[in-house]
This record gives C-alpha cells, structure tokens and sequence, in this order.
C-alpha cells in the first residue's frame, strides 16, 4: 500500500524517559500523526548501523531527540560513555535524519552555560559548560545542521521519572528538616508544557535555538518550599543552605545562575510556556 500522504511520522528517542512518556502522550492525543517511540531497549542510539536500519525501517518526517545521558554527577567519573550517548549519539540521528530529510529537534540544556552571568541567558550568548553532562550535550549540538531546532529547557520535572517535584512528595510526610539550596537560580519545567513546545517546533519545522522553559525564576529552595505548600505540607521544614555548604559536595559543578531568557520565542511571535506555578498545581493533583 502507498504510505498515506496525510500522515506525519513522528519519531521520539528517549521515549521512556520523563520528557519522552509526556512527548508520546501528547503525540498519540494528535490526528493524523503516527508516533514511533525509540529507547534503549529498541535502538541504542551509539549504534550507527542500529540508528540508520531503524531510519530505514521508519522514515520518520520529523524526529524529537530526547535521548540522554542524564546522570550529571556520574558523567563525571564516566566522560566517554556521557560524549558517546550525547555527542556520538547525536551524531548518529543527525545521518539518519540527513539520508531521509527529517527534521531534527534536539533537546539540550541550561548547563551548557556556567552560570556566572548576572542576568538571564540569550540564546546567542556563548556557552561555558562547568560539567561533563553540560560538555557533551554542547558537544551534541555541535553535530546538528543549521535547518534543525535545538531547544534548550532547565530544571525538568514532571509526572514520569525521577524528579524534584516526586522526591520531595516522598519527604513531605517526615518531620527532618528539608536543607536545599537559596543560590543556584533557575526555571522549573514541566514536561507536559515543554512537550507541548516541542511538538509545536518540529511540526512547523521551526529551524534555530530556542530557550524553552517554564516563566518565572526561582530557587531550589524556594521551589521546593512552593512544592511542600501545594501538597500541603509543613514547609517551615525546608531550610536555605548554599552550595558551599553541600555535604557531600555534588561531584559535577552547577551552573549557579542557569535562567534561560526565553527570548527566540518571544521576538517571533511564538507564546512562551506558563508560569512554572500553575502547572505545579496541575502535577502534584496528579501523582496525590
Ligand atoms: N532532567 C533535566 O533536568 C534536564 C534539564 C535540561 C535538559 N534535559 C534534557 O532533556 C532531555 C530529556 O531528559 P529527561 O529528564 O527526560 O531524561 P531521562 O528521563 O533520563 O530520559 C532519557 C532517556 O534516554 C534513554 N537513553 C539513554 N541512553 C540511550 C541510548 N544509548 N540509546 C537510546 N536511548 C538512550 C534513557 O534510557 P535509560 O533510562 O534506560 O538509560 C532514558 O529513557 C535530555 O536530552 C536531557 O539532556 C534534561
């Protein structure tokens, strides 16, 4: 049978991940899309010959990459294996996509910068990656070609996966004290919202980078204290500490200032994602 012309494929890497779960549901509520869902246990994406069979296979129209080495502390002591997901992986969707012109949105972050501006991030502002994670998701980036989205978000959280907002729900019921950090700025991002983003990027095939994170900058601490106030919880336990004070020191640095001006989508016209508040409410009525 001819493939059916109305049709948009959709392929997402990382499906299982937090990012990835919300980007299928929000794809699969959709008409006239098909949705192909990749993760380790299908396609390793450091595998040029398992990627380019798999491009074959789906010839997919647009392509969502959320595919990550995600583990920011451990990249530390395992550089290769974060730059071979991140970087060669990378590598690897961007030949898939070139033989079956498929349009590339590449999910990066905050952590390319090291955070010692005083204000916002612009998206033109030259990155400075403190850590191996923010090395190797720059160094993916470096591999997309200039028709392609990169759309960088911070702070992700949501329904799925391991996150801020499902740690401190498993704290909120003890009576300890609750120490995080009041000097590391940032935006919260949910994945439903970010999802949304996304979709919206690679259906037009919106060609550039992007800072796509939730509006309103905050602290760990505060952001936790706002979490533990919405799940009714008792948020005098959560107590201001500085990075400094961290004990055990995290072993890969943070950026101490990672809020991304939102400025791309906002010079062309593209609405911004909520106030990372509003959504909150909507994610702890979900997982209570
Ligand atoms: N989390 C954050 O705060 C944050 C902030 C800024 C940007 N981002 C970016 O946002 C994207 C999504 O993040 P997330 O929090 O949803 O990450 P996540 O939950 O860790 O999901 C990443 C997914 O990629 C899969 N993966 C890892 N190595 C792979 C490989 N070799 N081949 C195929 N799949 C592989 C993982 O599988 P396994 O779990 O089995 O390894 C996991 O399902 C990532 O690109 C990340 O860099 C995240």
């Amino acid at each position: 049978m001819p493939p059916d012309k109305s049709t948009t494929k959709v392929m997402v890497t990382g499906s299982k991940g937090q990012l990835g779960t919300d980007l299928l549901l929000r794809l699969e509520s959709l008409k006239n899309i098909e949705t192909i869902g990749i993760d380790i246990h299908n396609a390793d994406i450091t595998n040029r010959t398992v990627v380019l069979e798999l491009f074959d296979q789906v010839l997919p129209d647009i392509v969502i990459h959320g595919a990550a080495y995600t583990a920011v502390d451990k990249a530390e002591s395992e550089p290769e294996l974060a730059y071979k997901i991140n970087a060669i992986g990378t590598r690897n969707i961007v030949e898939g996509c070139s033989r079956y012109n498929s349009h590339l949105v590449y999910v990066s972050t905050d952590y390319v910068f090291d955070g010692t501006s005083h204000v916002p991030y612009l998206e033109w502002d030259r990155p400075n990656p403190l850590s191996v994670y923010g090395k190797s998701k720059l160094a993916g980036e470096l591999e997309l070609r200039p028709g392609d989205t990169i759309a960088r978000t911070s702070w992700v959280c949501g329904q799925f996966g391991s996150n801020m907002v499902k740690t401190v729900l498993g704290l909120k019921d003890g009576t300890n004290e609750l120490k995080f950090v009041d000097d590391q700025h940032g935006c919260p991002t949910f994945t439903s919202d970010l999802a949304i983003k996304l979709i919206e990027l690679g259906l037009n095939k919106v060609p550039g980078r992007f800072h796509v994170t939730n509006q309103n900058p905050t602290t760990w601490y505060d952001f936790v204290k706002e979490i533990m106030k919405v799940a009714g919880a008792d948020e005098s336990r959560v107590v201001p500490i500085k990075t400094v004070d961290l004990n055990p020191p995290r072993p890969a640095p943070r950026p101490m200032n990672s809020v991304l001006k939102n400025s791309a989508l906002k010079m062309m016209g593209i609405e911004l994602l909520p106030d990372w508040h509003d959504t909150l409410v909507e994610v702890i009525k979900k997982l209570s």
